[in-house]
């Protein structure tokens, strides 16, 4: 199959890694979730054990969702329609009306699923490819003292890449962000991670604030804050189809002692900083993909960010490509 001619960018639209399919809180024990992302129908379930678990959507037998009224039993689902059973490595493990021969041999396709800090990833690979890193713990969270997630969402229309684009691209936090004046940046790259500290200066030239963002691959980037309220966000991005993102921007916040909610000043600090990434929204919306931007000095280490994310399309990041 060719790219759909509105396709807008130069590299194909799911690149490899890890990606946030659902907050941990969002799936209970025993929880079945429908979901659309990659261009598919999935279903996450959460197996007696408590594992996570993510399958594509559509049974093999006759093609009912199995998020629309499928049930966990043990280590597995079983089908609202005639309820055969498939185990947490999407296998058929019971058909309760066969009466003879060997199970069918059919099963759902099974996704790599991760759980930690609070959130349940899955990773994606045009190739099938095993995951060959993992996204780090979060360690802030759970710790005692800090309050999280506090989650803000939007669907996007636009792809993954332009908010990685984002994190290095200096004068639209004056524009976009209405920072008083464009901020530095100093990069470190070192495989699937791009690391970079952002520094704001004063009239003066002194130091004003400082935060720190690590990219995980482009579904992934977490930002620390160290002040004047301490917190750390997960800004993930998850594609829901060729066209469009899901983006969750989850913050923990250090609130000190056993706190358990937001003090209202955190909240309202929250809200503010979410308003302004949504600023960022119709630009990502209505703009085009440029390959070969009129960079001018000033305008961040865009370049660097390009280099380095080209090794997560694994059919290259030239051109429009051909994909089955
Ligand atoms: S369609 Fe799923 S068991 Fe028949
Ligand atoms: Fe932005």
């Amino acid at each position: 199959m060719t790219l759909a001619s509105a396709y807008r960018y130069p590299f194909p639209p799911y690149p490899t890694g890890w990606y946030v399919v659902a907050a941990s809180s969002e799936l209970p024990s025993r929880g079945v979730l429908p979901l659309r992302y990659f261009g598919r129908d999935l279903v996450l379930f959460r197996a007696e054990s408590g594992r996570a678990v993510l399958v594509d959507a559509h049974c093999p037998h006759m093609g009912a969702h199995l998020g629309h009224g499928g049930f966990v039993e043990g280590e597995g689902i079983r089908c609202p329609f005639h309820q055969w059973r498939f185990g947490c490595d999407g296998r058929v493990e019971d058909v309760p009306y066969q009466t003879r021969g060997a199970l069918p041999v059919e099963s759902l396709a099974c996704w790599p699923v991760e759980e930690q800090s609070g959130v349940v990833l899955a990773h994606w690979s045009d190739g099938g490819r095993s995951p060959s890193w993992r996204m780090p713990a979060i360690t802030e969270f759970g710790r005692p003292g800090w309050v999280g997630w506090q989650t803000f969402r939007w669907q996007i229309h636009m792809h993954t890449q332009e908010l990685a684009e984002n994190v290095p691209d200096m004068p639209h936090f004056r524009y976009v962000h209405r920072v008083p004046a464009p901020p530095e940046a100093e990069v470190k790259t070192s495989g699937h991670v791009y690391r970079q500290e952002t520094i704001g200066r004063g009239a003066d030239g002194g130091i004003v604030w400082r935060t720190q963002q690590t990219l995980f691959g482009l579904g992934l980037i977490v930002l620390r804050t160290p002040g004047p309220i301490p917190n750390v966000s997960l800004n993930a991005i998850t594609p829901i189809d060729e066209e469009t993102v899901d983006l969750r921007v989850m913050y923990v916040v250090e609130e000190g002692g056993d706190a358990t909610t937001l003090s209202p000043a955190a909240s309202a600090m929250l809200e503010a900083v979410a308003s302004t990434i949504g600023d960022d929204v119709p630009i990502w919306e209505h703009k085009v993909y440029r390959e070969k931007p009129s960079l001018v000095p000033g305008d961040g280490p865009i370049a660097t960010l390009r280099k380095w994310a080209r090794q997560f399309y694994e059919s290259g990041a030239e051109g429009a490509p051909d994909r089955d």
